[in-house]
Parts: C-alpha cells; structure tokens; sequence
C-alpha cells in the first residue's frame, strides 16, 4: 500500500511546551485514519503540520511525497478545521462559490450543497446559521476542489444527531471512493463505525497504533457473565476453552476471554446450568482511558 502522509519524527515545540514529541507515522492511500487522545494531546498540531500550515520544530512531514505546503500538494487537500470563522454578509452559497473559484476542478455547488446536507441553506447569510449547520458548511468547503485527501478536526462538535448522520454517510461514501481521510473526535462511536486505523496521542506522543479490534484487545476486558442454576466447581469454569479468568462470587461467574463468540460456544457446548447470560464487550472508551492512564 502506498503511503499518503509519512510522519518522521517530527515535534512541535511552542515556547516552552513540547506539543508534538517525536512522532512517526503512516497514513495509507484510501483508509481512514482516526487520532484520538485528551484535550491538549497535540492532535490538532499534527493535523496543521500534515496540511503544512505549522512547521515542525523538527522531523520531516511528507503529504504525496512532498513538502505539505507545495501548492501541487495543497490543491489536492481539504480540511475542516476546529475553529472556523465565517464571512460577514455573504451568502452561504456565494461563499461555497468563492472556494470554488481556487480550485481547478471544483465539484459543482449543487453536490456541495447536497454532500454537506445544506441544500436548504444557499441563500441564507452564514452568520445566520446554526452552530451545526456553520460546521456543515465547513465541510462544504473542505470538500469544494474534490480533494483525495481530507482532513476533520473534531468534524461533528456542535451537530445534532440528523447532521451527524448525513455527514458520516457522506465521509463513507469518499472512504469508499477511495480518499484518504484524517481526523479527530472525541466520540468513539464514531471512530468505531468509520476509522480503519487509530493513532493514540497523549503528551504529544503516540502511544498506541492498530485497528480498532487491536487497541480494544489490549484492555482484555471482554466477557461473558451469568448465574449458575446448579453445582459447577470452579475448576471446571478454569479449563473451559477460551477463557483466560474466571471471577466468581457464589454462583454469578463472569468469564474473561478475548473471544465472547467462542466463551458461549464453550458454555453450551459443555452443558453449564446457567441464567442470565450478558457478553460485556470492551468498548473503545474504556480502552483508552486504559492506555492513557498507563502511559
Ligand atoms: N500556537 C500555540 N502556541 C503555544 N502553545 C500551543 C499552540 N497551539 C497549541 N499549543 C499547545 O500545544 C498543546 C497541544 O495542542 P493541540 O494540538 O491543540 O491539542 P489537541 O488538538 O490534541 O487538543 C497544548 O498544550 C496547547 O496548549
Ligand atoms: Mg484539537
């Protein structure tokens, strides 16, 4: 796979605050990938030395190959950036026409209207919108000269529920054009429904790197918990295939494994007299807060 951006340890120092340390990575052409961390990570950071608009204290940042802030590399990015400021007394739709206008080959304004979701909204000042519906235009914007790779930084703060649908439906329909796509959130749903690939940053620093699968496997906290209806020694509960803990108090069992499918395959298939079963699925969240507090 070819890469899109490389990362080589690269770090931002502002005055006297380290806010990108060392960091390397890889973005591959055509997958999403999600940063993730607290507040004050140093994600945001990341994201404006990618686009060229910060410049690492040192370490190299490659976008196509390229320095991020060559124009043959910044006319095939776009980005919606967190703090977002609108023009006065313009017209939403003339402002989706003014970022048109730097572009080659713009998509047309009636795509952008339709993929940000602001069909209803051309003609209304932009200062009139709602906070949901500026972020909208954001991306109407980010998305105007078709760009192959995209940048979202914190994309759905501020959207309700509706904006949030049409907006994931429209960043899975350029994942699966094949864009390479960047971004940030601190919702986990959100990284779990679309993010190919997470980065953890904390303190500037990457301290974890998979798949959703594999970052949520580190925290082992999956499990499947019950109450026994008859006599089974613990003994037997230990060397049931498949599960690596067993926590009991009298007769409510919970057992650990990495794989719930097969834990409640295990417990059928060996006739354990139980009620009130529930599978209790690490959840990204928890894993996490997990891998910053060990950090
Ligand atoms: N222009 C700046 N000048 C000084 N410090 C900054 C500047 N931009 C960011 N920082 C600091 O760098 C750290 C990382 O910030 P940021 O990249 O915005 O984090 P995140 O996006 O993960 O919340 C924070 O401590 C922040 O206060
Ligand atoms: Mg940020």
């Amino acid at each position: 796979m070819k890469s899109v951006i490389e990362l080589n340890g690269v770090s931002k120092i502002y005055k006297n605050k380290t806010a990108v340390d060392q960091l390397s990575l890889q973005v591959e052409e055509g997958s999403v990938l999600a940063l993730i961390g607290p507040n004050g990570a140093g994600k945001t950071t990341t994201v404006k030395m990618m686009l060229g608009l910060t410049k690492p204290t040192s370490g190299h940042v490659k976008v196509f190959g390229q320095h991020p802030y060559e124009k043959s590399v910044r006319e095939r990015l776009g980005a919606m950036l967190q703090e977002t400021s609108v023009i006065d007394l313009m017209k939403t739709g003339e402002i989706i026409d003014l970022f048109r206008s730097y572009y080659k080959a713009p998509l047309s304004m009636k795509q952008l209207l339709a993929m940000s979701g602001l069909e209803e909204c051309e003609n209304k000042l932009a200062t009139s919108l709602s906070g949901g519906q500026k972020r909208r235009l954001s991306f109407a914007l980010a998305l105007a000269g078709d760009p192959h790779l995209i940048f979202l930084d914190e994309p759905t703060v501020g959207m309700d529920v509706s904006s949030r649908e049409v907006f994931w439906r429209t960043v899975s329909a350029l994942r699966d054009q094949g864009r390479t796509i960047v971004l940030t959130t601190h919702y986990m749903d959100e990284v779990e429904a679309i993010a190919d690939r997470v980065v953890i940053v904390n303190n500037g620093k990457s301290i974890a790197d998979g798949t959703v699968q594999e970052i949520k496997s580190t925290t082992e906290k999956n499990s499947v918990s019950f109450t026994l209806t008859d006599q089974v020694s613990s003994e037997v509960l230990n060397s049931l295939p498949g599960v690596d803990q067993v926590n009991r108090n009298g007769n409510k069992v919970e057992l650990f494994g990495a794989d719930t499918d097969l834990l409640i395959f295990t417990i059928v298939r060996h006739n354990i007299p139980l009620k009130d079963l529930q599978i209790n699925k690490s959840n990204l969240e928890d894993a996490l807060q997990l891998l910053i507090s060990a950090s």
